[in-house]
């Protein structure tokens, strides 16, 4: 068996500027894309060349970087106010995945902290490096926490790419299945195409076949079906934010699977870093759901499939209601059935609202 499941990553510093590999173009063509720029950054992250909710928030924390060397060199003493307005377009890039604003935070209150009158670069650097490997460190440690909750020869579905391409690496989701597999917990891997963005097909397919970790690929809507056989074990799932409560936006289509797997009697598992959790907000219906340009669902891959003109609704998450989730894996802990009362386990004993 295959133990060096590790082999994937989306992001680099390299050469003193950021790196991603673009998600847009994979598996036909793994091609690196450069960015010396906090703005070209923000387009990157709205235009799903890096995309998932830690891969957003790393390549956020190196933003900072880029619009703090780009002020600095603009505006020297002046340059915490000239990176403002780069730190807004980088906030507006994509709403939904917490990590975004929680690592512009992270980075804003370090910034706040040093002199105007040096340069904040390599401070900064620093800061988004340690979110890079943090990231990285949470997802082996979640890894070890959901393989913990599958019996032996267990086959799994997955939705969309919670992958190492969706995280600093090794992947949330994708992270227990790896370890799961090696484990020998996981034999098989169901992953669904994920339309309209095709995460499945395109990258989850990729990911897990580069691993040869044994996958099959369908078309969302055979889910029910799939269940209905017994087959499935188990839902393994990312998540973009998760409320107080336990209530998960992810993929849409998530939704969906979790009450054809209420119904069927198979057990979902949320992975996701506690840096996905939104403490300020309650309950999953006040995360904000990104609605994308309609003709994402009208074309595919650029080649237009609809008629010309209908109308196409694109929402590019849903919220799963906590009373459907089994277990939601953070780093900081397993949370079985999760509620307002059993999240508490794992919130900052500082956490102030
Ligand atoms: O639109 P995307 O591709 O950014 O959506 C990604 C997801 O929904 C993932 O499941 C989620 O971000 C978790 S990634 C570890």
């Amino acid at each position: 068996m295959d133990k060096n499941l590790d082999t994937i990553q989306p992001i680099f510093w390299r050469d003193n500027r950021l790196e991603l590999l673009d998600q847009r173009r994979l598996p036909q063509e793994e091609i690196w894309l450069n960015y010396d720029d906090s703005d070209e950054v923000a387009t990157a992250i709205t235009e799903m060349v890096v995309r998932g909710a830690p891969a957003i928030g790393v390549t956020a924390a190196y933003a900072v970087v880029l619009a703090a060397r780009s002020a600095w060199n603009n505006a020297a003493e002046q340059w915490p106010q000239a990176m403002v307005e780069s730190l807004e377009k980088l906030a507006a890039s994509r709403p939904t995945a917490v990590n975004l604003f929680w690592a512009i935070d992270r980075m804003t209150a370090l910034y706040k902290t040093l002199p105007a009158n040096e340069s904040p670069e390599a401070a900064l650097l620093e800061e988004a490096k340690a979110i890079h490997a943090e990231d990285i460190k949470a997802n082996h440690a979640m890894g070890h926490l959901g393989s913990a909750l599958i019996d032996a020869d267990s086959t799994v579905l997955t939705h969309c790419n919670a992958g190492a391409l969706a995280t600093g690496g090794f992947g949330t989701a994708l992270g227990v299945i790896r370890q799961g597999y090696t484990d020998g917990k996981i034999n098989h891997v169901y992953a669904d195409e994920t339309r309209p963005w095709l995460q499945g097909s395109r990258l989850t397919a990729w990911e897990l076949q580069k691993d040869n970790i044994p996958v099959t690929l369908q078309a969302e809507g055979a889910a029910a079906s799939l269940m209905a056989t017994g087959e499935l074990d188990w839902i393994i799932v990312g998540a973009d934010r998760i409320s107080a409560n336990g209530d998960v936006a992810n993929k849409v289509g998530t939704y969906m699977l979790a009450i054809l797997a209420k119904y069927h009697g198979v057990k979902m598992m949320v992975v996701a870093p506690t840096t996905t959790i939104d403490w300020q907000l309650q309950e999953g219906k006040d995360i904000p759901i990104e609605q994308r340009s309609a003709s994402e669902v009208t074309t595919i891959q650029g080649q237009q499939i609809a008629p010309a003109g209908v109308a196409a609704s694109n929402p590019a998450f849903d919220v799963t209601p906590a009373e459907l989730i089994d277990a939601i894996v953070t780093e900081a802990g397993v949370i079985l059935s999760p509620s307002l009362e059993t999240m508490i386990e794992i919130k900052p004993a500082d956490y102030v609202n």
